[in-house]
């Protein structure tokens, strides 16, 4: 049995995507099975829905997110 995926807020920078993940484009075709990636928080990221390492050059600055 496979773990659940888990998304991990990085401190400013990406989200990172653990466990076995399909990435489905607008169209519902599947586009990447990844293992683990790096998705884009800033919105600079030049291959979105993945970062690019944008963030480090904008200084990118997150909230925090909190669970509530
Ligand atoms: S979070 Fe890395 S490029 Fe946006």
């Amino acid at each position: 049995m496979s773990e659940l995926p888990k998304i991990k807020v990085t401190r400013n920078g990406p989200y990172i995507v653990t466990g076995e993940v399909e990435y489905v484009d607008a169209d519902g075709t599947v586009v990447k099975t990844l293992a683990k990636a790096a998705l884009c928080r800033c919105g600079h990221s030049q291959s979105k829905p993945f970062c690019d390492g944008s963030h480090r050059e904008v200084g990118f600055e997150a909230d925090t997110i909190r669970a509530e």
